[in-house]
């Protein structure tokens, strides 16, 4: 049996085949993480609102900005260090960052969590004043 005859048997066409290996829409960057981080984003400005829920995040400049389950603010690369894909977000219900492409999970210091997270995170500092959060490296 060759591999079109074992995909048929399978009820897998060559359609199947050409897209599956990247089904979610994934986008791949080769870059390394930004390491000069240093930018201030109004959490009065609308765009942020999102900030204002405990657990979830937004992005902006390859950044992922979160408010944590315990309601601190929270930067990490949208960059996973697992194949490079831009894929990063937070877990509200693992309290952890976790990338889609794969499952990485890397705790909110940027440890890896599991196998495909073992390389760790880059994570950024950030710092409140005001209405004005400074996400910086
Ligand atoms: S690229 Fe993030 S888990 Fe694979």
């Amino acid at each position: 049996m060759d591999r079109k005859e074992f995909l048929e048997k399978l009820g897998l066409g060559a359609a199947f085949v050409l897209t599956s290996s990247c089904l979610g829409g994934c986008t791949r960057d080769e870059a390394d993480p930004p390491k000069d981080i240093n930018f201030t984003i109004d959490l009065e400005d609308p765009k942020y609102e999102e900030l204002n829920v405990f657990g979830s995040y937004v992005i902006e400049d390859q950044v992922v900005i979160a408010r944590s389950n315990t309601g601190e603010y929270l930067a990490a690369t949208l960059i996973c260090s697992h194949e490079g894909l831009t894929q990063i977000t937070y877990s509200d219900s693992q309290g952890a960052w976790y990338c889609t492409a794969h499952e990485a999970l890397f705790s909110e210091t940027g440890e890896g969590l599991n196998a495909n997270g073992s390389k760790g995170l880059t994570i950024f500092n950030t710092e409140l004043t005001d209405n004005l959060l400074r996400i910086f490296s």
